[in-house]
This record gives C-alpha cells, structure tokens and sequence, in this order.
C-alpha cells in the first residue's frame, strides 16, 4: 500500500481522499492542516493514521511515499519542494505552480531525487473519455481546430460583490478563472495538440484584480483553438473539435462526462465511457501504477508524457498570462 499525505482540507481533498479509498491501493498515513482540530476532523473521518498542524513534522514523521498538496495555488511550490528533499513524491494539484521559474526549480529538484515522482492532478485526461476522444480524433481526416468552453458560476463571486477577496479570486495566491477553471480545457488542448505556437489571453478583470472570466486563442499549426472560460457567469454550450464534414462534441472541456461524433452524414455517435464512481478514480489509479512500478516501461512512458503535459501546461499558463499582462506576486523574481 502506498502511504499519502495530504495538505489543505477543502472539498477537493474529501473527493481523492474518497479516490485514495476506492481504489484499493492506499493508506491514508498522513493529515495536515494548520488548525489541529480541522485536521482531527479530517483525519477522524477518513481513518488517517496521524494528524499534523506542523508540514514539516508531517514528512518527517509519518513516513510517507507521496503527499497530495491541495492548498492554494501560491503555497505549492515551497510544499511540493520540501516534500522532494525528503524523498516523497507529489501529487499537486492543477495548476501545478504559478510559473516556468517554479516548475524549473521543481525539475532541478527531481533531477536530484530521481526516485521521487511528481504528478499534477489533471484528472480529465486520465478518464476513459478522455482515451474515447483522443481515439476518435485520430479517425478525423484532418483538424479545423476547436472551440472549448469551461465556465461555471463560482459562490465565492457571490463574497467579491460583497467587497470580500477570496483565495481562488486573489492573484496573491496565483489565483483567477485561468488558473481555475482555463487551466482544464488548456490541458485538454496541450494533452490533445501539444504545444501550441502562440498563445492570446484577453482577460474580463473583476474588482479583486484577478480575472473573473476570459477568452485564449491558441494557434497551431494550421488551425486555432478558442478557449472560453470563467467563474462570474455559466455556460451549457458544448465544446467542439473540427474536421472536416466531423465534428467531435464533448459536454465540457472540464467535466469531459459525454463524447459524442457527428460523422460526415449527420449520424451521431455516443462515445461517452460508463460513469466513474468518482472524478479522480483514474488519476490515483495511474498514479498508483507508476509509483508500484516505476521500471515498467509503460508505466515510464506514461509518466514522461504526464511530465510534458505539465510543463507543457505550466508554459501556456504563463504565455498567455504574459499577452494579458496578468501578473502574480509569485512572478516577482520571473
Ligand atoms: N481537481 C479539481 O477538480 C480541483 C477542484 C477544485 C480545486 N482544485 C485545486 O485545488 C487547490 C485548492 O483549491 P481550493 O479551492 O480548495 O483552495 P482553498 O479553499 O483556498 O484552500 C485549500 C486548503 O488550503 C488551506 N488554506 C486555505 N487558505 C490558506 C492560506 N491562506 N494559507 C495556507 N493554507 C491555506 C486550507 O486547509 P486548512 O485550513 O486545513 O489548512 C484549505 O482547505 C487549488 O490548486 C485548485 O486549483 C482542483
């Protein structure tokens, strides 16, 4: 069994915790949160083996394989850095870190401690959907780019037009709806596409400074990419991937729940895999995997190609914040 820490106790970490579970391959070795009783709630309710409101004392101490960070964005980097000097992996989740200096830093690092793992927790392209739409895109006759969309009202809007500036909306934590909620369909067109040549970020700003919503436009080689996302309105218009007379739809370039073809006649193919008992399932499962056996060449491969996506990701992320002129505190010594 694999023994995983976790950091922060918000909603996103009772959901892989719940995942850890489900899969069988864990143990819950170790809580942290700053408050002792949070984290005595947490770890009451999960069954975690000890409880931390000390980072540190936790990676000394709990004798861990690999630490799930789920804080907000800004605290990943110095946690995910302490974690390797102690020889655990990471699972960070996304965005990773707030920029290319960080996630340099970080590769450094891992060079150093190359038994350690780093994992960002993207997990829709982990999911049997997302294998159903790679799978489907490569049938197309060619590519005419792609229009996707994420955006889904945030309650803590609700505390900005109360004057309040919550973490996720607080460029002081490397927040905003790009890094929220942009970051989902970015990964689904890094992991689709690659790299793309050049990347345009034109950003709606809210009161906080941070932005609320926005439009990216990602150009390829050959085709573009338009890319809506935020977290002040919500969206029920599908995502689509062109190609010719085909055209491949997906419910959200976030949720990616149903996929769907649209042949050269108009026929209509559901694609969607069966429902997953829970969103992050698949991701601790490849996780797993990896961490089990990291000399299995597949699971090699599939690990370089999750590192490239992320670094890939991390790039995008900090290109199209630099074409909006969108910076964070974290960028100061960028
Ligand atoms: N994969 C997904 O689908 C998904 C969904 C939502 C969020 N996320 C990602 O998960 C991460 C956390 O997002 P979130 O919305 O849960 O963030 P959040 O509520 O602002 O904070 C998460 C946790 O970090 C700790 N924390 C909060 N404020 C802090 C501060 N000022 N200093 C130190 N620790 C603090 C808290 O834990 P304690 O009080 O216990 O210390 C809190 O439970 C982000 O990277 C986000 O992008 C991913």
């Amino acid at each position: 069994m694999i023994r995983m820490g976790t950091v922060g106790t918000n909603w996103i970490t009772q959901q892989f915790v719940e995942a850890l579970a489900l899969s069988g391959r864990y143990e819950l070795a170790g809580v942290y949160s700053r408050h002792q009783d949070t984290a005595d709630a947490f770890a009451a309710k999960n069954q975690a083996q000890t409880s931390y409101t000390d980072y540190e004392e936790m990676l000394t101490q709990a004798d861990l394989d690999a630490v799930y960070i789920a804080s907000p964005n800004s605290l990943h980097f110095d946690q995910a850095m302490a974690a390797i000097a102690h020889d655990i992996s990471i699972v960070v989740e996304k965005p990773a870190f707030s920029n290319r200096q960080e996630m340099v830093a970080v590769q450094a690092a891992l060079a150093q401690h190359p038994d350690v793992k780093f994992f960002e927790a993207a997990r829709h392209v982990h999911t049997p959907n997302f294998q159903a739409l790679s799978k489907a895109l490569l049938g197309l006759p060619t590519i005419q780019g792609a229009a996707l969309t994420y955006m889904k009202y945030s309650s803590r809007y609700d505390l900005v037009l109360v004057g309040d500036v919550p973490n996720v909306f607080s460029r002081q934590f490397s927040a905003g709806a790009l890094q929220d909620l942009g970051v989902y369909p970015i990964y689904l067109a890094v992991a689709l596409f690659g790299q793309p040549e050049h990347v345009q970020y034109y950003p709606t700003l809210i009161a906080t400074g941070a932005d609320g919503k926005g439009l990216a436009v990602l150009r390829y080689v050959g085709f573009d990419i338009t890319v809506s996302f935020g977290k002040t309105s919500n969206s029920y218009a599908p995502s689509e991937i062109y190609g010719l007379k085909e055209t491949v739809s997906l419910d959200s370039a976030g949720e990616l729940t149903h996929v769907s073809e649209r042949d050269a006649a108009g026929n209509v193919t559901d694609l969607s895999q069966p429902a997953l008992a829970n969103p992050m399932l698949p991701e601790v499962t490849d996780f797993a995997r990896v961490l089990d056996a990291p000399a299995d060449p597949q699971n090699q491969a599939d690990y370089r190609r999750w590192l490239q996506w992320s670094t890939t990701v991390n790039q995008v992320l900090y290109s199209l914040r630099v074409s909006a002129n969108l910076r964070f505190p974290a960028d100061e010594n960028d």
